[in-house]
């Protein structure tokens, strides 16, 4: 497909933290692939020049980047510019036109409070070409149904939607895109990929960080604004939808969006939500505050393919590790044929999604021997080379060649909300649990069948459920 290039990047917001965390080093990386040799416009309303943003970019690769590239830093370096003004003054925007005179398609990228969308949107639109312009828009795009459609609408009156890039960093990681390979470069996994043969799925998203200084942010936003209703439910979706034609053009989005159409809309009594004790003296958190840093909950799909099968996901702050990972489990065989064969010990299709990557299939092998008595073995495959591309460097190189398959579309981002928003307002307080543990007890009793959850574990080679419900054991 035939794809224009962009001429230039705009980062607003480039004094903040995700510039400096994540935008920055990712630059970095595109400029030493040569992905990356057109001018970089950092805006911000801080008072600074561009020898002040330089001094930042270099901090910034100092911390994360530290054994860089003096020659590359300096080529980046040599593509920064700088505007300084309000959002608010249509001067700021006339400044940055000046700037990128001669740039004939800019990609703006809004690493700015969502307050702050809607001003900048329109002074962009009427200080520039809008047909010419693309846009790229952070998380959280909306914080429900309402605001997201309210914020979808603001945006068509000035860009086409092909213009308009969603960020959820989830669908740049090489292990989400994995998902997708694996599940449609295969023919093994299709036949039982279905209610026929899979029992249920699951997803947790556990991480060690608390809220990491972010305390004010969290404690408006919460697990489930924070990366239920972006980052895992784009998980279920890949885990969950039909073969697209292809990965060029719509029909991969079309593919998410029908399944996301078909999950049912949550309802309370499948959610449990908790928060970590000690998160109310977390700077920034109201002493009162009954937002979750913990949610469980099961979903439903209501497709021909997914009928009755039960969608566990779960995330949480401050739980014993920091892993992502889905296991598909299968039904057992019709017959326990060898006896000794543990048949509360299901198959199941494990993917780890992070912090490394890995693919593993669970079976049952014959232990050595004269007996018929079997073994779970996992057929493990672990994927991780030095040098893959961190999500941000494939967003932001997508999004300058104008490729959308990794970014969320206007009617995915809402069909996403509309399955968590009837839970999202006049919460009860939530139940409480230890730093370092798995959530709140009580959790366990949201899951059906014999294992329960998956513990993921530090490496991914090693994880625990608690099949028969006693102790957790390594399968
Ligand atoms: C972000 C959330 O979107 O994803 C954070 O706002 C979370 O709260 C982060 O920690 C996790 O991302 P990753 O890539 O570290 O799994």
């Amino acid at each position: 497909m035939e794809r224009t290039v962009c001429d230039s990047i705009v980062l607003f917001g480039a004094t903040g933290d995700l510039c400096y965390r994540k935008i920055f080093p990712a630059l970095y990386h595109l400029v030493r692939r040569n992905l990356l040799a057109v001018p970089v416009v950092g805006v911000a309303r801080q008072g600074w020049n561009l020898e002040q943003l330089d001094a930042r970019v270099r901090e910034s690769l100092k911390a994360f980047e530290p054994d860089a590239d003096e020659a590359v830093v300096g080529r980046l370096i040599g593509l920064m510019r700088y505007v300084d003004g309000d959002y608010n003054d249509r001067a700021t925007f006339e400044s940055l036109a000046k700037t990128l005179s001669g740039a004939q398609r800019p990609l703006h990228y809004l690493a700015i409070p969502p307050s702050m969308f809607p001003v900048v949107i329109e002074h962009l639109s009427a200080t520039g070409d809008p047909q010419n312009t693309r846009i790229v828009i952070e998380k959280p795009f909306g914080r429900d149904l309402a605001s997201a459609r309210a914020l979808n609408q603001t945006l068509h009156a000035h860009f086409p939607e092909t213009n308009i890039f969603r960020i959820d960093h989830y669908l740049g990681k090489e292990a989400v895109q994995n998902l997708l390979y694996f599940r449609f470069a295969n023919s093994f996994l299709e036949p039982v990929w279905n209610r026929n043969f899979v029992s249920s799925v699951q997803v947790t998203m556990a991480e060690t960080l608390g809220v990491a200084g972010r305390g004010k942010f969290y404690d408006e936003t919460g697990t489930i604004r924070d990366v239920i209703q972006n980052h895992l439910l784009q998980i279920v979706a890949l885990l969950g939808m039909e073969a697209p034609v292809n990965t060029e053009g719509e029909s991969l989005r079309d593919e998410k969006v029908k399944l996301l159409k078909a999950l049912r809309p949550m309802v309370p009594p499948e959610l449990l939500r908790a928060q970590f004790k000690g998160y109310r003296q977390e700077p920034g958190v109201a002493a009162d505050s009954k937002v979750e840093t913990y949610a469980a909950l099961k979903l439903h799909i209501d497709s021909w393919r997914w009928s009755g099968v039960p969608f566990y996901l779960r995330a949480g702050k401050r739980l014993p590790v920091t892993a992502t990972e889905v296991v598909v489990e299968l039904k057992p065989p019709p017959a326990n044929v060898f006896g000794a064969l543990d048949p509360e010990r299901p198959n199941h299709v494990r993917f780890r999604l992070g912090p490394d990557v890995a693919i593993a299939l669970g079976a049952h092998t014959k232990k050595p021997g004269p007996v018929m008595t079997g073994e779970d073995v996992e057929l493990y495959v672990a994927q991780q080379q030095k040098d893959d591309m961190d999500a941000y460097e494939v967003l932001i190189s997508a999004a300058l060649i104008g490729d959308t398959s990794h970014f969320a579309r206007e009617d995915e981002v809402e069909a996403a909300w509309a399955i968590v928003d009837p839970v999202l307002r006049g919460a009860a307080a939530p139940l409480e649990y230890e730093q370092g543990s798995w959530g709140p007890q009580q959790s366990e009793e949201l899951i059906a069948g014999p294992c329960g959850w998956h513990n993921p574990g530090t490496r991914p080679e090693d994880w625990t459920r608690s099949c028969g419900r006693g102790q957790p054991t390594k399968p």
